[in-house]
């Protein structure tokens, strides 16, 4: 080496230290690679072990969702008090900039509209080169369980897990409730449970009574969606009590940018998951946000 002469001798060997045995703390994600734990890492936050999700990937099958007629206005703004953004590969390049530095959740499931009685039938929407040059953390894949679409949509799960496996991306397998299906903690036990089996990283679903139950039963993080949109107190609650059962976190969309005001309900949930408020602690914050920002 050039530099040799005058280099300090290596000297500090910590003899009589053992070998820092380490655990990660995202639930059942001991045995995955380096890079899938650094994905995962800047998903749920490590100081609290959980996260909140903004999803706003409605559009691929709804179209112009309330709320989320202008992507670029609606989301830009709401980027910051987000840990993880949850979109469509077209409104990530066509309306967000890639300036916010936060880990992309890419909808990689497509197929059906809700034009359609039975939705479920798609298909993995997304090539896995195109989610890497997209730099997902994470992809999102819909699942049908109980539906006709039940089979193919576990297929469409399983490759994409193991697509990104190659690379070292995790999977979130997305739980879906059609009309015809129950909203039960022995439904979506069952569903998620057969989620984590087949490899998924992470699990969303709904929350349900019991949630508890759900929450033991599956291997991995559960985060919950929100639904269609309530007042805000009681999403707020929703988020407490899923917090409470065990769930790593919230990937909630309507009920965020349908919000009177979008920030001060990210910043009350992110309270809620990451500070532990209550729904009353929380909707207070979100009271003085909303009228703060009027
Ligand atoms: C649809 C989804 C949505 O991202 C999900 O429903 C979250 O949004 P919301 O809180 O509005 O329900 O995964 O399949």
């Amino acid at each position: 080496m050039a530099d040799k002469d005058g280099n300090q001798l290596a000297k500090d060997y910590g003899l009589n230290q053992p070998a820092v045995s380490q655990s990660f703390y995202v639930k059942g994600m001991d045995h995955v690679d380096w890079g899938m734990k650094d994905r995962l890492s800047r998903i749920f936050r490590p100081e609290s072990g959980k996260t909140v999700m903004l999803a706003f990937d409605h559009g691929y099958i709804m179209g112009a969702t309330a709320g989320l007629e202008r992507l670029d206005l609606a989301i830009e703004p709401l980027a910051p008090y987000a840990d993880a953004l949850m979109a469509t590969r077209g409104a990530l390049r066509s309306c967000i900039q890639p300036i916010h530095n936060k880990p992309v959740i890419l909808r990689a499931s497509a197929g059906s509209t809700v034009l359609n009685d039975d939705m479920s039938s798609e298909v993995v929407g997304v090539d896995i080169d195109d989610a890497v040059r997209i730099n997902a953390s994470c992809l999102a894949i819909q699942v049908f369980i109980g539906a006709n679409g039940e089979c193919s949509s576990l297929q469409n799960l399983v490759r994409t897990i193991d697509a990104g496996a190659r690379l070292g991306i995790p999977t979130l397998g997305v739980t879906a409730v059609g009309k015809e299906m129950e909203r039960t903690h022995r439904y979506f036990m069952l569903a998620s449970r057969v989620l984590a089996e087949l490899g998924a990283h992470i699990v969303k679903t709904y929350y349900c009574e019991d949630f508890e139950k759900v929450v033991a039963a599956c291997p991995v993080p559960i985060v919950v969606a929100g639904g269609k949109k309530i007042p805000e107190f009681d999403a707020l609650t929703l988020t407490y009590n899923a917090i409470q059962a065990g769930a790593a976190g919230v990937d909630m969309g309507r009920n965020v940018f349908q919000s009177e005001s979008p920030i001060g309900m990210l910043k009350a949930i992110n309270a809620v998951v990451h500070s532990g408020f209550t729904p009353k602690q929380a909707f207070d914050l979100f009271e003085t946000e909303k009228n703060t920002l009027l």
